[in-house]
């Protein structure tokens, strides 16, 4: 261990250290601290940090956190859809909806980080409680709805950040878009044209998501002559940045390559594969402590642990159809650097982490960074671009 790495270790005020301490205890049972209010308050906070972020004491702490957190290294950074990502390892969509930390999320060692769900009206989602802890199984089932402030909110919340332009930032940043609840299907390619061509400007990519369970409805739109429909149409809008779809984990095999081959002969700029899953992925029967119903009674979308072995599946198949020229985007049930090693090596080019994220904590993305250098170093590969689509297996020595 170099000096740096011990120093880490023995931290006592590092943020893993106190993420363990302090928000550990909270996420070890289902009940207890409500799961959407924690995220609301952490959000709070680092909303404040990411406006304040020039000040001297933020800047020195965000700082500190950059220095534990980030693993700066070549033989990571990638070039896809004329995006330069310092690393593979992304925050998924939803846990900023409103995009009030997109400046600082590089400063958790994130090489992007894909803002929203946003949709063109305001909306407030479903009733609470709306998401639910499975500590035991290291997930979660969430029906949020697409709770956010709306795209010309965002928009002013994105500029009041003052971000650097698109291209110029330390992490790449998306911006996934959704129909708005009210918007009825035969006007959903409208609705999401109003939000990007508002937000466009501020976009390194965008995604589509047709995937998400809690918008009736909106699942419909993976057909694929009504996707090729929609989008064609956000294509025409002047500036439109690299477009990607996000699909659902519960499709059908033909449904799957019916995107995948779309994707393809679009010039699509990727998929990425997957949002949460209305299966019960062998949880059938599990209770919810706070409702006493089983998740098969219970209503909304699987993430988490759970979902890794199905997320692996449907990528494999994008890959298989589409090849190489397709840039891939891995998520669900993403918890350690093995888990993104094996998506990486079946063709995802990024991956993204949300529901591991807040049980492992921050450490998380440097564990996993640390873990791809550490393959490559093991495979004797130069650059992670090698490996994606490779195969190749993790290997526990050299
Ligand atoms: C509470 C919660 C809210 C989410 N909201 C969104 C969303 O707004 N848009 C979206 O595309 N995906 C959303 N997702 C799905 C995640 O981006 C991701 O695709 C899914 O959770 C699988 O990854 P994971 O197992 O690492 O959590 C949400 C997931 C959770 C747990």
């Amino acid at each position: 261990m170099g000096m740096a790495d011990a120093d880490r270790e023995m931290a006592p005020t590092g943020t893993g250290a106190l993420y363990r301490r302090f928000v550990g205890p909270l996420l070890s049972s289902d009940e207890g601290s409500d799961a959407e209010q924690l995220s609301t308050l952490s959000l709070a906070a680092l909303a404040q940090a990411s406006l304040r972020r020039g000040w001297p004491g933020v800047s020195t702490v965000l700082a500190g956190l950059a220095r534990e957190l980030q693993r700066p290294d070549a033989r990571l950074e990638q070039t896809l859809f004329g995006c330069r990502f310092s690393n593979p390892v992304g925050l998924a969509a939803g846990f900023d909806k409103n995009a009030v930390a997109a400046g600082i999320w590089h400063c958790f060692g994130f090489g992007f980080a894909e803002l929203g769900t946003v949709t063109w009206h305001a909306q407030s989602g479903n009733p609470r409680p709306r998401l639910f802890r499975l500590a035991a199984e290291r997930a979660a089932l969430n029906r949020m709805g697409f709770n956010n402030i709306g795209a010309e909110a965002v928009l002013r919340t994105l500029e009041r950040q003052r971000l650097p332009a698109p291209g110029r930032r330390p992490a790449v940043l998306g911006i996934n878009l959704g129909k708005s609840k009210r918007t009825p299907l035969e006007l959903a390619p409208d609705d999401y044209a109003s939000s990007l061509d508002l937000l466009a400007p501020l976009a390194d990519y965008a995604v589509i998501n047709v995937s998400s369970p809690n918008t009736p409805g909106l699942r419909d739109l993976q057909q694929e002559s009504q996707l090729r429909r929609l989008v064609e149409r956000l294509r025409r809008l002047p500036g439109c940045p690299p477009l990607l779809v996000k699909i659902a984990p519960d499709l059908e095999d033909d449904a799957i390559d019916a995107i995948a081959r779309m994707a393809y002969e679009e010039g699509l700029a990727g998929v990425i594969a997957v949002n949460t899953s209305l299966n019960r992925l062998g949880l059938e029967q599990r209770r919810l402590a706070s409702s006493g119903l089983t998740l098969a009674e219970e209503a909304g979308g699987l993430s988490g642990a759970p979902l890794r072995a199905r997320a692996l599946e449907v990528l494999r198949r994008l890959r298989a159809i589409a090849g190489p020229a397709l840039p891939l985007v891995g998520v669900g049930g993403i918890d350690s650097a093995q888990a993104a090693w094996e998506r990486i090596a079946a063709g995802a080019s990024l991956v993204q982490v949300y529901t591991g994220w807040i049980y492992e904590g921050p450490e998380l993305v440097p564990a996993i960074l640390d873990g791809l250098r550490l393959q490559l170093d093991r495979h004797g590969l130069a650059h992670i671009g090698a490996a994606v689509g490779s195969g190749l297996p993790w290997k526990e020595t050299a």
